[in-house]
């Protein structure tokens, strides 16, 4: 079918069209109800369903008689390691790892987080809690112990899983004194620790609480598929919101599994025995769909790669994986590629791996800017899909679908809403714009399957943050506008969320942290403009009356603060005192304006600011500390 037909069907007969999809996957018992509302008034799919994720992902396949093919291919060169899981190898270390989790207690409904570096273990403890109907929280491994207490007394987990180590590059990022810190400044403490000793750097276990994983799982017995509802929560994972505290947004089986299974296939072309390659972590929602679940529930064969695109060890770390396991779909950031093009501008290293398997790029995370994306075009030669989606949605909300018919593509537009998203330009007051029109990027009611129906433990928060503001949609806080064509050109988030090498970040996190110095009066953390990563916070600090502190001390100050309560992810390196911070006469501060200063962009004073003088004196301050890019 082409692409109009199936997005016409998709929203002119949203049930219809999403029963059939729901056909994809094998139940346990099929929906009967396929679109209907749950206790808060959400639209939920398939609430009589039942099924089990990891059954979809792992043994449906053995039983299909695909045992033997690769379901997993781990390859680490921070380490020198490789190793591959065949769908029966994958399928015995899961359920023996669930196994494991009911020995501990963990059983249907109880929360486990997982805070893992990218080893295979990582996908083997989130499949084996959705064997067991335990719902997982995946925690960045890039986070600090803050970050990582603040979701531990959010999901109350009964168990959690780590490691004993990282690597960065070539450095081992020692996980157990993360996680004790986390643990002794959470509330909430979780009974059982499961840790997996790393050869690399093994750590002490703390007696009474922690278990070693391997001897664990040796002395369990397999666990069995246990039947969840389509509506019981498969995961939570954190992600950004404008405040300090980050937001769990809910996935649950049913919806998820199969838009997992339809996005393979309609978005990604994507069909068993295919080798995907979602170059993430688990940690972030990429990794969830597209490292693990979509992948395997399609049949495919997925690498999990522990390493970065340039320094492991070089620049042609992509097309050395993609050529060694026949890599037919590569998806990354677009911070990689600039990574690698700024390493190797001609793309030499290319030249060295035979490409021939690999059929398309696909990006997301953040803005594909046009001159990554001309580059890969021209040294790569494979169609590229610049694709559009949040933690929130789970899979696309716009793109270029590969497994429909392929549109033709325009420069700096993510191409067309998938099938199911009913996307909408909305103005302040809520109602849809003309073509062409900018406003504010909606998705009306209801959304497809896949999208959270709630934020864990805080249904107020969802509604309030996503629903409340246009009766009958959902925003995405983003903003854009939709061509003639249907073509849709997303600008940028609307609030203030930034995008730092593919990771969401909130900068009023950033400021609660510099607001705590000291020294600190009032600050505004902005987004800047990088050519490496997007964009990177910067802070602009008002000083308290009386204060006399060194600014490069204070910026020392401030950014190991950052660091220690975000984590280096945040990538906090700026930071600078201005006398005055632009505000409107009820004392907000105009942080759009100051991004437009910082980035060099044309800007109108706005009518409502106090004191206008104070733009010119920052832009000054900019300039001199080359913070701001010259005319
Ligand atoms: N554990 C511990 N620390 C981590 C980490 C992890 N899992 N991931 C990143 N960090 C640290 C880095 O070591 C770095 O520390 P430093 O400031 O001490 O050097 C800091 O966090 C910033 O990391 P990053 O932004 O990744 O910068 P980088 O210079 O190490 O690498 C890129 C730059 C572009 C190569 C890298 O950002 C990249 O590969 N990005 C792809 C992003 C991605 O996959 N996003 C997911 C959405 S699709
Ligand atoms: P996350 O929830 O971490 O995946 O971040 C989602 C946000 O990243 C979106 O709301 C966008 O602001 C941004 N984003 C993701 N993909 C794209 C894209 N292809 N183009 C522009 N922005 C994107």
């Amino acid at each position: 079918m082409g692409y109009q037909q199936e997005y016409q069907a998709s929203i002119e007969q949203p049930e219809a069209f999403w029963q059939k999809q729901s056909q994809r996957i094998q139940w346990f018992k099929e929906p009967k109800t396929i679109l209907s509302k749950d206790d808060n008034g959400i639209d939920r799919w398939f609430a009589d369903g039942q099924l089990n994720t990891a059954y979809l992902a792992l043994d449906y396949h053995v039983l299909q008689g695909r045992g033997d093919q690769l379901a997993l291919i781990y390859d680490s060169p921070v380490t020198g390691n490789k190793r591959t899981y065949t769908y029966s190898q994958l399928t015995e270390a899961v359920a023996r790892c669930a196994g494991m989790l009911v020995s501990q207690g963990v059983g249907k409904g109880d929360c486990v987080i997982v805070y893992m570096p990218m080893i295979p273990e990582a996908a083997i403890a989130m499949l084996a809690c959705a064997r067991i109907g335990a719902v997982h929280s995946v925690v960045f491994g890039g986070f600090a112990p803050n970050e990582l207490a603040i979701r531990i007394d959010d999901a109350s987990p009964k168990v959690i899983m780590s490691a004993s180590c990282g690597i960065e590059v070539d450095r081992i990022i020692e996980y157990k004194p993360i996680l004790d810190a986390a643990i002794n400044m959470a509330t909430h403490k979780p009974t059982r620790c499961v840790i997996y000793q790393r050869e690399q750097q093994r750590c002490e276990l703390t007696a009474g609480r922690d278990i070693d994983w391997q001897q664990a799982v040796a002395a369990a017995q397999p666990a069995d598929c246990t039947p969840v509802s389509a509506l019981d929560p498969l995961y939570v994972l954190y992600t950004s919101g404008t405040t300090g505290k980050p937001k769990g947004v809910v996935r649950d089986n049913g919806g998820h599994a199969v838009a997992m299974s339809y996005s393979m296939s309609v978005v990604y072309d994507m069909h068993p025995g295919d080798v995907f390659w979602a170059a993430s972590d688990v940690g972030w929602v990429v990794g969830h769909s597209y490292i693990v679940y979509a992948p395997l529930i399609a049949g495919c064969a997925t690498v999990f790669y522990e390493g970065k695109p340039v320094r492991t060890p070089d620049a042609g770390a992509f097309w050395r994986v993609c050529a060694e396991y026949g890599v037919k779909g590569l998806f990354a950031a677009p911070t990689a590629f600039r990574a690698i093009r700024k390493e190797d501008p001609q793309c030499l290293l290319a030249a060295k791996y035979d490409l021939s398997k690999l059929k398309t790029i696909f990006m997301a995370g953040e803005r594909l800017d046009p001159p990554t994306y001309d580059w890969v075009d021209e040294h790569i030669q494979r169609p590229i899909v610049d694709h559009w989606w949040q933690t929130e949605t789970g899979w696309a909300i716009a793109g270029n679908h590969m497994g429909l018919e392929p549109a033709k593509v325009k420069a700096g537009s993510v191409t067309r809403p998938s099938p199911g998203f009913n996307v909408q330009i909305l103005d302040p007051r809520g109602r849809p714009v003309a073509a062409n029109e900018q406003g504010s990027i909606a998705i009306k009611l209801p959304l497809p399957p896949g999208c959270l129906p709630t934020i864990w433990g805080n249904h107020e928060r969802f509604v309030a943050g996503y629903l409340g503001t246009y009766k009958g949609y959902y925003i995405t806080g983003d903003g854009g506008y939709l061509d003639d064509e249907q073509y849709l050109f997303v600008l940028g988030r609307t609030d203030d969320i930034i995008n730092v090498a593919g990771h969401r970040l909130s900068t009023g996190e950033m400021e609660e942290i510099v607001a705590g110095h000291s020294a600190v009066a009032e600050c505004a953390v902005i987004g800047r403009h990088s050519d490496l990563k997007g964009e990177e916070p910067l802070g602009l600090v008002l000083l308290k009356d009386g204060v006399d502190i060194d600014e490069e001390t204070l910026k020392m100050e401030l950014v190991q603060r950052v660091r220690d309560s975000i984590g280096a992810v945040a990538s906090f390196r700026d930071a600078v005192v201005v006398q005055r911070l632009p505000k409107t006469r009820s004392g907000k501060i105009l942080r759009k304006v100051l991004r437009n200063i910082a980035n060099n962009e044309e800007y109108l004073t706005p009518s409502t600011i106090d004191d206008p003088a104070c733009l010119g004196e920052i832009e000054q301050i900019l300039l001199k500390k080359g913070l701001r890019p010259e005319n």
